[in-house]
């Protein structure tokens, strides 16, 4: 999150707490949250990056600790391939999630925001696995 996006979500809330954090290099201590939102930064990372991500989100997340996904759709034509953030397939994602995460859930979906037609998205609630 950046600190405009920080000025502005304060702005709109109350008793919150907003911290600038680098998920591929996260300042949080392990088994920090019960949940994690990700709208649309998963899908800027690159490839290498997402193996890096997936850790950290394990890492500071608690156990059956939840993260709640949001990443452009493969079925997202408007926006040319080799602009925007990258468009997943659902199995892609679930490929990446899967060995560490209980997929809950997974629907079709779109970016609600200023694009018209508005972009098709993915959306996931996955569960952290507990491993022994
Ligand atoms: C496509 S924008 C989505 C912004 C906003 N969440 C939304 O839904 O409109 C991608 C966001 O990922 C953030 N981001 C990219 N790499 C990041 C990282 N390593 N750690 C934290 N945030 C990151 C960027 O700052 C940017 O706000």
């Amino acid at each position: 999150m950046s600190i405009s996006a920080i000025e502005k979500a304060k702005l709109l809330t109350g008793n919150v707490n907003f911290v600038i954090d680098d998920i591929l290099n996260s300042k949080f201590e392990n088994e920090s949250f019960d949940y994690i939102l990700d709208r649309g930064c998963f899908h800027v990372l690159s490839v290498d990056e997402r193996i890096t991500y997936l850790n950290q989100i394990k890492r500071i997340l608690k156990k059956n600790g939840m993260i709640f996904l949001k990443c452009m759709s493969k079925n997202e034509k408007n926006i040319p391939d080799d602009k925007g953030p990258h468009k997943f397939y659902r199995d892609e994602i679930i490929n990446y999630f899967k060995n560490d995460f209980d997929i809950k859930k997974n629907k079709d979906t779109v970016y609600y925001g200023t694009l018209k037609p508005l972009p098709k998205a993915l959306f996931f609630v996955m569960k952290k696995l507990v491993k022994l």
